[in-house]
């Protein structure tokens, strides 16, 4: 919660106009067609996407690790409580050995958490479900979608990292901070990665320009859905005009990104960009 008048007022704002962006394009369009573009948008599967990552920079003893990567339900009035849980089901059958949630669980109220992250913590993975926040967790109250994860088993990680340690070696997991631009991305990756870190968890891909600098093996991001509207076969030719890596996997030197379509949506459209959840099988030769 922002500490300052001034930057509590900054966050009324910003909610207010979220609540107007919800009603322009998700209710308005909604209530004009008769229920029937959101229909349509839901009727369409999420699948699962199967992905292979290879990097030096991962630590041998995890060679092999299986992260189930799965990010912006958008639980709200297009995207329901039902419509996350049944994404994470589809992701629990998997079998992975690490959960990686990179943000906008919520499209706007923070009370809509509780059932989501109670099924992100109880996916069966012996490493653990993580958690990064995404800009719609941030508009209402961040700190209780927060404390709700944790009290479910979810480690949230704000400008934070956590060592995983498997027969001596360890896996440093980090994640950060919601942040708009590439200089704040860099900023919190900073902040997050005091030493070798091997996956980082960022809502916003922007960070991966300064992961990469420091040797991340794997970044995985979510917050562009794919630009929902793509060309067909080019993934990345799609609405997300402000991201040059807006969808599926890049990669440069030693460091690898994931930009995953995610769940759900914050509008009822969705062309040659389907909704997913990703296996990422991560080696490190
Ligand atoms: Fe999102």
């Amino acid at each position: 919660m922002p500490t300052t008048l001034q930057g509590r007022r900054a966050k009324r704002r910003k909610y207010r106009r979220a609540r107007i962006r919800n009603f322009l394009f998700t209710v308005g369009p909604d209530r004009l067609s008769g229920g029937r573009i959101t229909r349509r948008h839901l009727s369409q599967e999420c699948i699962v996407r199967e992905i292979e990552v290879v990097s030096a920079n991962w630590p041998s003893r995890f060679d092999g690790l299986r992260i189930g990567h799965i990010s912006d339900f958008h639980v709200g009035e297009l995207h329901s409580v039902d419509n996350a849980l049944k994404a994470i089901e589809q992701l629990a059958a998997c079998e992975v050995d690490l959960v990686a949630c990179t943000g906008d669980v919520v499209d706007l109220d923070a009370d809509l958490a509780g059932p989501v992250v109670t099924a992100l913590g109880a996916v069966r993975a012996q490493l653990g479900s993580f958690l990064v926040l995404g800009n719609h967790d941030e508009l209402h109250d961040p700190d209780t979608l927060e404390g709700m994860a944790i009290e479910c088993g979810v480690n949230v990680l704000r400008n934070e990292a956590v060592e995983i340690n498997r027969n001596g070696e360890k896996l440093v997991v980090a994640g950060i901070e919601w942040a708009k631009s590439a200089v704040k991305c860099a900023t919190n990756v900073d902040i997050a990665c005091g030493e070798l870190t091997h996956l980082l968890l960022s809502h916003n891909p922007k960070a991966f320009l300064r992961a990469t600098d420091l040797g991340v093996a794997l970044t995985l991001s979510g917050h562009t859905h794919g630009g929902q509207v793509a060309m067909k076969n080019k993934p990345n030719t799609n609405l997300a005009l402000a991201h040059r890596r807006s969808a599926g996997l890049f990669e440069s030197n030693n460091s690898a990104l994931f930009v995953t379509t995610g769940v759900g949506a914050w509008f009822p459209l969705r062309v040659n960009c389907p909704a997913e959840i990703a296996i990422l099988t991560v080696r490190s030769t």
